[in-house]
Formats: C-alpha cells, sequence, structure tokens
C-alpha cells in the first residue's frame, strides 16, 4: 500500500484502515464477539492495514484493550493507533469534557489500555459546550510535546468548530461523518482543510453497510433487527440510496469486483479525504476491504459514482 501523511505532523500510514467500533463495542452494538474483535483486528494488521481508528467510547475501553493485546504480536512500527476521548462518566451519567487536565488523563488511561507509550493520533471525539476550543487542542499539544501523541486530531468539530480548534496551527486531521451519500463537508469545510493542510478521515464510509451493495431497493429488515427503525436502511432515502448503488453495479461487474470494493475505491481516488476506515464485524470481512486497494476507477467512472449520488 502507498502512505498518506496525517497533517503537518510526522505521520504517514497505508490509506485503508479499519474503523473498530464493533471490536469491544458492547454498548453501541449487542452480541458482539470479542474473540471476533481481536481476530478482526489481527487479519487487518495481517493484510497490510496498519491504521486502526478506536476510542473509549467504544466499550468505554474495552475497544482500546483487545486492541492492546493483538497489537503486543505486532512490530509497533507497523501499526497506527488512532484513538479517541471526550465521553466522561465520572458524575454517573455521560457528559462531554474537553477539559484540558481530563483529556491529558484520557490520554494516560488509553496509553495503559493499549499497553504502549505512544499514540499516533489522538482525537477529541466530540466538542464540549464550555472549553475553548484552542485550550483542549493545546492539552494535546503538550501531550505531543511529552512524545506520548504524534498528531492531532477533531472530530463531529463544525468548520467555526474547527477553525477555532486550530487557532494556533495544532490540528492535523478532522474525522467527521462523510460518505457518498453524506456529502454535507464538501462545500465549507473541505476548502477550509484544504488550506490549513489539515487532513480528512470520514467515518460511516459504508452507510454502516448500506454501500456494500448486499441490499437492494426491495430489502425489507425484521422487525426485530434495528435497522428497521432506522432511517437510512426504510423509506424514500433507503430506495434513492438503493438506486444509486444500482448505478455502481455495472462498473463493479466489469472489473469482476464487488460494489463494497467500487465504493472503497471511490474514496481512496478521492483527493479530499487522507485515509478510509470502514468497519468490519469479522476477520472474514477483511478481504473484501483490502481488495478495493486492487482497483484504479477511470475518471469516466469515478465521475459517474460521484454524479450518481450527488442528485440523492
Ligand atoms: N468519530 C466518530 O464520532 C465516529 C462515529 C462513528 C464511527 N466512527 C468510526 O468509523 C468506523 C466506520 O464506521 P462503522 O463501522 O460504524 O460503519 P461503516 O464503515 O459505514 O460500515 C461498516 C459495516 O459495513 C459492513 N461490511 C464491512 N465489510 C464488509 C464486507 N467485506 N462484506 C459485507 N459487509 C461488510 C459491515 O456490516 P454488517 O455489520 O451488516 O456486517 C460493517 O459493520 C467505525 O468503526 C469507527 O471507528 C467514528
Amino acid at each position: 500500500m502507498n502512505r498518506v501523511k496525517i497533517g503537518k505532523s510526522q505521520v504517514t500510514t497505508a490509506p485503508l484502515g479499519l474503523g473498530t467500533n464493533k471490536v469491544g463495542g458492547h454498548n453501541l452494538f449487542s452480541n458482539l464477539s470479542e474473540s471476533d474483535g481481536r481476530e478482526t483486528v489481527r487479519a487487518a494488521l495481517e493484510s497490510g492495514i496498519q491504521l486502526l481508528d478506536t476510542a473509549f467510547m467504544y466499550g468505554k475501553g474495552r475497544s482500546e484493550e483487545l486492541i492492546g493485546e493483538v497489537i503486543a504480536d505486532f512490530p509497533r512500527d507497523q501499526v497506527i493507533i488512532a484513538d479517541k476521548a471526550a465521553h466522561d462518566f465520572s458524575s454517573g451519567e455521560m457528559v462531554l469534557n474537553n477539559d484540558p487536565q481530563f483529556l491529558k488523563k484520557s490520554v494516560d488511561d488509553a496509553l495503559q489500555r493499549l499497553k504502549t507509550d505512544y499514540i499516533d493520533i489522538f482525537y477529541i471525539h466530540f466538542p464540549d459546550d464550555k472549553t475553548p476550543k484552542s485550550e483542549a487542542v493545546g492539552a494535546l499539544q503538550e501531550m505531543r510535546e511529552a512524545g506520548k501523541i504524534r498528531a492531532i486530531g477533531i472530530s463531529n468539530f463544525t468548520l467555526e468548530q474547527a477553525k477555532e480548534a486550530n487557532q494556533d496551527g495544532y490540528v492535523d486531521v478532522v474525522e467527521n461523518y462523510y460518505s457518498l451519500i453524506h456529502r454535507d463537508e464538501e462545500k465549507q469545510l473541505f476548502p477550509y482543510l484544504r488550506d490549513a493542510n489539515i487532513s480528512f478521515v470520514p467515518y460511516f464510509p459504508l452507510e454502516s453497510g448500506l454501500l456494500t451493495g448486499k441490499y437492494t431497493s426491495d430489502t425489507i429488515f425484521a422487525e426485530s433487527d434495528p435497522r428497521s427503525k432506522n432511517e437510512k436502511f426504510t423509506g424514500e432515502s433507503f430506495k434513492k440510496a438503493m438506486q444509486a448503488v444500482d448505478k455502481i453495479r455495472p462498473i463493479a461487474r466489469q472489473h469482476h469486483v464487488s460494489v463494497l470494493q467500487t465504493v472503497l475505491a471511490w474514496y481512496l481516488a478521492n483527493p479530499d479525504l487522507t485515509a478510509v476506515i470502514p468497519g468490519a464485524r469479522n476477520a472474514s470481512q477483511i478481504p473484501g476491504l483490502v481488495q478495493s486497494l486492487d482497483l484504479t476507477l477511470t475518471k469516466e467512472e469515478y465521475d459517474l459514482i460521484d454524479k450518481s449520488f450527488t442528485a440523492l
């Protein structure tokens, strides 16, 4: 895999990473198997994936612990850990906290759970209402100067919040919701990030499975399946998304690859995206992700996919 650079930092990584909210993320998903989680991370690292996107919020530290167990078997410099914090449960209920002391403690605690002595990218997972953004980022800059993290990220920040956070030029990367279906960041955030030399990593790139090609407009989810109550997977928006996915199918067939691989190849070719972090539920899904690296779309194919979804 070729390598990409994270903002102005010294961190470089292969551009296809792995999202790990289903590795130990028991508070977010039901029926997760921890052995599947470990095997997913292992299969990813054995396939050349380096960037592992985790967070304290994925299992309240459990995702970090499981990742820590697996990476102990790999050379540390072959793994790029992206971690996040902001969720504070110390009062008994969850509050978002960007207080400098809280963020610094979060980095130290994460290092323990990951059993490592540095984290490659550390994100403020969500902004809070009270902390000046540049002070929150300043706390992470102190952690960088102490050698505990190598790059600074912010996640779920609006353009205005990102500008405030980057007042001193310390921010290297933004991770926000973005997919072929959800294109809000293109008009305003992307031009700013380009100018400020800040990387962008989209989350939900597969729209939680909607863009894998495994569903059609006839798919109906059982009442017991949470997707039957999710707007994304029902009604008119689901039908429209499936019609757009249908336009990708001939391109995928032509290249003898899946819709999922075609979608990932589109992200990998998109100059505004630095890396892409699809999530996987088990190790058997990893080869399907990695095969996307073998596909190079022509300009016509790239534009056709782009156009099929911009109209949504
Ligand atoms: N910063 C933030 O606030 C934030 C928020 C959300 C997510 N994230 C990060 O972004 C990552 C990606 O998001 P996500 O995992 O929720 O959603 P996603 O990447 O859009 O979709 C992942 C889903 O795609 C399906 N999939 C993956 N590989 C497949 C394959 N080879 N064949 C068939 N289906 C396949 C699986 O669906 P099934 O489950 O149906 O098998 C998997 O659960 C997360 O893991 C997390 O690290 C960050």
